[in-house]
């Protein structure tokens, strides 16, 4: 068998025989998971989407992918937490480290810039200025659909593209991806006739990456989706043996289940290549709001080496020892550099000559590792043998898997999340947001919408004295007038 991700623990201190113990424990907890996606009462859709996934979506998004590599310099990604961090996370992993930074024709597809993941105004008027009078289409995904940050990046960029585009082309470059029936972006969708995809409603946001969610803006960047998938079907069936002595997916939820047991309860996801920063910050919100409920919980956390060595190794090496790190370990480097003579080695490097800059990454790990162990960090490794589609497919569905065991042996929900409802709670009151029995808004017709739409953004514009805020009604204050009334098509100034 391919050994394309694999689980190294002899750095733990935990051997086999310890784990296990929990054999039993994690065979129950199997059978049960996969018993639970029949009854359909957790959302457990992901656990056999590689295999079950709608092959018909799958050839819209490549279609609406073509679309937009066609018509776009930039696609606007807007979402938060489940509905963006896995796309980021792939796109960023196999993809040029400067993807966005290529020129045109270096990069050959559009763009992609990440929105509605944030507040500030600063952000979303730099996004503005960065789009100037460059093409975009927009990929808003939310699967509740009333999620504030993308509801209001949408409600601005979907301006902008009307007011840029006329009504009748902009419907052409906004792509929705949300729940087939519920919400309010679904019928928003409805009622404009946007292109839209469905997220399955048997699959959480954090479990989501390979569902449209994630697959659309990662096929507008080029990557093979289906090699995606075919990686996770691969981890799908080998994970499909709840024997946990061959089963490397229990095995890490089980070994990080003992350590915080042991008093290691954060864990670093650690990492010597900088395209998986997105990779583990996904991890982090998988790991985090599948775990952290209940008083419980490993807190997840992320490491960049060496980078970070010359900033938290001291902590790690030396500091309260309730640390454990897993380090994901890429076996072959895509491309190397090598090291060559220099006649006066003033910098003493001339000891590498010919050795190449990958080998000498190597040698960080292991030494990091080594070091990091005697400090009593104890180190899992995750190799995979090359960074390409298929292994990340599969290291994706190796995680969502581990997770969702790792929470059940904590003893946690790891599918819900109702503790990032308490801050929406406080700020939507601080907001004066209306309360669900207040007087409902009389719905308005599309005409009267539209003409309202207008006349508060004009009053923003003359009333605000402030730059910036100038800044986000610029679109309105200039384009709107002649677009939305002409409704002429792109760049009709
Ligand atoms: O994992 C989750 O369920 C969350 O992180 C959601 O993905 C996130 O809150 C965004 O929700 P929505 O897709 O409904 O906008």
């Amino acid at each position: 068998m391919i050994q394309n991700v694999k689980l190294d623990f002899k750095h733990t201190n935990i051997e086999e025989k310890d784990f296990m113990k929990y054999a039993e424990e994690v065979a129950i907890a199997h059978e049960e998971l996969h018993k639970k996606i029949k009854d359909k009462k957790e959302p457990l859709g992901w656990l056999e989407w590689p295999t079950k996934y709608d092959k018909r979506e799958l050839e819209k998004i490549k279609k609406s992918a073509k679309k937009i590599q066609s018509d776009s310099d930039i696609l606007l990604v807007i979402g938060i937490g489940g509905s963006y961090l896995g796309a980021r996370a792939v796109i960023e992993a196999l993809n040029h480290t400067f993807y966005n930074y290529l020129l045109k024709e270096q990069r050959k597809t559009p763009q992609i810039i990440y929105v509605g993941n944030n507040l500030s105004p600063n952000y979303i008027n730099d996004v503005i200025d960065l789009i100037g009078t460059r093409d975009i289409s927009i990929n808003v995904i939310s699967k509740s659909g009333t999620t504030t940050e993308p509801a209001i990046a949408f409600r601005i960029f979907r301006e902008l593209l009307e007011n840029k585009y006329g009504l009748k082309e902009a419907k052409k470059r906004i792509y929705v991806t949300t729940d087939k029936k519920q919400g309010a972006l679904k019928q928003i969708a409805d009622q404009e006739d946007y292109t839209t995809f469905v997220i399955p409603s048997n699959i959480g946001g954090r479990y989501s990456v390979l569902t449209p969610v994630g697959l659309l803006p990662i096929a507008v960047s080029g990557i093979d989706i289906d090699k995606l998938l075919e990686g996770a079907r691969f981890a799908e069936e080998k994970y499909l043996d709840k024997n946990l002595k061959y089963n490397d997916c229990y095995k890490y939820a089980v070994i990080r289940n003992m350590l915080y047991r042991n008093q290691k309860g954060i864990e670093i996801l650690v990492s010597y290549e900088p395209k998986l920063h997105y990779l583990i910050e996904w991890w982090k919100q998988l790991f985090g709001e599948s775990e952290g409920k209940g008083g419980k919980g490993i807190y997840p956390t992320g490491a960049e080496f060496t980078t970070d060595l010359h900033s938290l190794g001291q902590y790690i090496q030396e500091g309260k020892r309730f640390l454990f790190e897993t380090t994901i370990n890429i076996k072959e480097s895509a491309t190397d550099i090598k090291i060559n003579q220099d006649e006066d080695n003033l910098d003493e490097l001339n000891y590498l000559v010919g050795k190449g800059l990958e080998e000498v990454n190597k040698k960080a790990m292991e030494g990091v590792i080594k070091a990091h162990e005697e400090g009593d960090v104890p180190n899992l490794i995750i190799t995979m043998d090359k960074l390409n589609e298929y292994n990340l497919g599969h290291l994706i569905y190796f995680f969502e898997l581990a997770c969702a065991m790792s929470g059940t042996l904590l003893g946690v929900n790891p599918f819900n999340q109702p503790g990032v409802e308490k801050y929406k709670a406080n700020m939507f009151e601080l907001l004066g947001k209306p309360q669900k029995n207040e007087e409902p808004i009389k719905a308005k017709t599309k005409k009267e919408s539209k003409s309202t739409k207008e006349s508060k953004s004009t009053k923003e514009t003359k009333s605000n004295k402030e730059e910036k805020t100038k800044k986000v009604s610029k679109s309105s204050k200039e384009e709107k007038v002649s677009k939305r009334k002409t409704s002429k098509g792109k760049h009709a100034e």
